[in-house]
Parts: structure tokens; sequence; C-alpha cells
């Protein structure tokens, strides 16, 4: 069997972060014995500034056809923002439905953590964030538009199956990532109450086929305070797409910045996508300094999803272990090695076992 992955470089520094987890993949799947083919595809905002498109329908059915998507990055400084976010990112996540965003919050040793006295035995936990509804639906409108009468809405919208479907989704990847066993529902409950009502009630009846895991529930700002102050109460948080986006760059943060942090848009039924959480970084686009890890824990991720448990495990050992004793910083500039000597040097570790 060969896998088939369709890369998506994208826009800023995701083509050079891309181009090290390719290098990365290459070296792996040789170690492992695994097959895969890459198909490139230009999209982005090179390619809406000289042509107008965002994403074609004819490139989207293409997509559909792969194993896996690997992006790198969607935004570019020419245009004007909404454009690309809305018009791929989006688009892919919401036509692909892609309706989990899988981000893990993992300090690894050696890593700077701006929280005083916590390390990697306290900062370890998953973020599962509804990916295709809420506040991210589009649905809304101006009235009056450009007056002083003007009212704009932006609604949040929350389906049943939507929400069944997330949850479901969080229980089952706690009982399978069996730590603490603990899934905590951020929400906001006393003024969403219409909202986080379903969510509620969502959350605990499907809870109630998982007696194994504890039910933990918190409003999205306490949850900001304790991922501060007590980041180890976290196993597994399950929450609704624009609260979800927000705590997961604070997770970010803890866990050493968008250099390191890196995500999945998992439809478990369809073609996933994996991606690097931080943007196109256009200041240091094609300067060799961005940190390339993200990406590379965006690959491992693919990798585990697509079944290869064994090559994931080691390009995380291996990012681990250049973490630990390699790069200076998790900081575009700052790594003390160009983005692809830090390639390089994952490549080198990978057959620590
Ligand atoms: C993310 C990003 C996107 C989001 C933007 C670029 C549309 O911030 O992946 O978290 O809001 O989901
Ligand atoms: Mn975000």
């Amino acid at each position: 069997m060969t896998y088939k992955i369709a890369v998506i470089p994208g826009d800023g520094t995701g083509p050079e972060q891309v181009r090290e987890g390719l290098k990365v993949l290459e070296a792996v799947a040789q170690l492992e014995g695994f097959r895969y083919e890459t198909v490139l595809y230009d999209l982005g905002g090179e390619r809406y500034l000289r042509t107008g498109e965002t994403l074609p329908d004819g490139v989207l059915e293409e997509l559909r056809q792969f194993h896996a998507i690997y992006l790198g990055a969607i935004g570019h400084p020419e245009v004007k923002p909404g454009i690309l976010e809305k018009g791929i990112l989006l688009r892919l996540r919401f036509e692909l439905d892609q309706y989990i965003n899988l981000r893990p919050v993992k300090l690894y040793p050696g890593v700077e953590t701006p929280l005083k006295d916590k390390g990697p035995e306290d900062i370890d936990f998953v973020v599962v964030r509804e990916n295709t509804e809420g506040l991210y639906s589009g649905a809304g409108g101006f009235s009056r538009k450009g007056t002083k009468d003007e009212v704009a809405l932006q609604v949040s919208i929350n389906t049943y199956k939507g929400v069944e479907r997330c949850v479901r989704y969080a229980f089952d990847y706690c009982r399978k990532r069996n730590r603490k066993k603990k899934l905590t529902l951020c929400g906001k409950t006393n003024v969403l109450t219409y909202a986080f009502d379903l969510w509620e009630r969502v959350f605990h009846s499907v809870g109630e086929s998982y007696p194994d895991i504890t039910r933990d529930y918190a409003h999205v700002d306490a949850i900001c305070m304790w991922m501060v102050k007590n980041p180890e109460w976290f196993d597994v948080i399950v929450t609704d797409n624009m609260f979800g986006d927000i705590i997961t760059d604070l997770g970010a943060m803890i866990q050493g910045g968008l250099g390191i942090a890196a995500g999945g848009n998992i439809n478990p039924e369809g073609v996933s996508m994996f991606e690097p959480i931080g943007g196109s970084a256009p200041k240091y686009a094609g300067k060799n300094q961005i940190n390339p890890l993200a990406a590379i824990m965006a690959l491992a991720m693919m990798l585990e999803y697509l079944g290869e448990e064994r090559a994931a495990a080691r390009v995380e050992r291996a990012v681990q272990e250049v973490c630990s004793r390699h790069l200076k910083s998790m900081a575009a500039g700052r790594m003390g090695y160009t983005t692809s000597e830090v390639g390089d040097l994952v490549v080198r570790h990978l057959d620590l076992n």
C-alpha cells in the first residue's frame, strides 16, 4: 500500500516548514519501510493574487482522493484578512468535514515555558476543538451597514449531531490516551445558555457510556486561568470552535510557543489534514530562520493517523531529543540553527530507538 499525501505548502514560511517535514518523512519511510507519494498543490496567497482563485472546486475534488493532506500555512500580507483563511483553510475543514481539530499541548524536556515552576510532568494535555460549527459557520449578516443604526450578527451554530460526534470523539480519545481518564468540557454555561446547555446535556448523555472517564466542567475563562496556574489538572479538554481556537494559542505558549505546536484537522471517516498551528509568519519568509518542529510534529500526527505508529513515535522521540539537547530556543531566528539544519538534526536522531 502506498500512502497518497497531498501537500499544500501555502504562504510565508509554510513552504520552508513543509520542506523540512518532507525531509523527515522521506527518512522515516526508509527506516520503517513504508511507501508514499506526494502531490503538490500551490494553493495560497500567490496563486490568489495571480489568478483570483482560492480553492477551485476541481482541486477540492482531487483532494478528496488522498489519504491525508499536509499543510504549511495560509495567510498573505497583500491579501485582505479573511479571504484566504475562509476561502482555503476553513473551506477545506468544512468541505472535507474535518470535524475535529486535535491539538496536543505537551512541553518537552529542555523546552522553556513561561510558566514558573512548571515542567514536562505538568504540561501534557490535549484539546479536542470542534472544527465545523459554532461561530465559524459563517452565519450572520449586517443590516443598515455603514449607518449609525447598523446591526452586525455573527451566529454560533451548534447542532446536536455536530456536538455529539465531537464529544464522542473526545471520550474515545481520552479512553485511548489512557492517562488521567478525565475529560473536561470547556464552555460558558452561565452566559451562553442555549449553546452550552446543548453541549452540557450531550456531554453527560454521551458520557454515560464511558463510566471509566471522569467528567469535568469549567467555564472558558476559568480554563484560561487554570491552564496557567494548574495545567497539570488537565488530561483532555473538549470545546467549541471559537473557544478551542483561543485556548489552543494559550496552550501553544505554555508548551514553548508556536514553533513547536501542531494540530490535526480530522475526519475519522474521511480525509484529514495536518498543520503547524502558527501562521505564515511573513516577516521570516525565505530566511531559513523559522522553527520547523511544529510542521515536523504535524507530520508525526499524520503518521499516527495513517497507522504508522512506530514511525510517528520515532519522529516524536527525535524531536524531543533535538529540543532537549540542541535547540537554544524554540523561537524563529534564535534556535542556534537554521530551519534546514533543524530538519537535518531531526533526521539524524530518527534511529534512536
Ligand atoms: C487556527 C487559525 C485559524 C482559525 C484561522 C487562520 C482562520 O487561527 O487554525 O487556529 O481561526 O481556526
Ligand atoms: Mn487559531
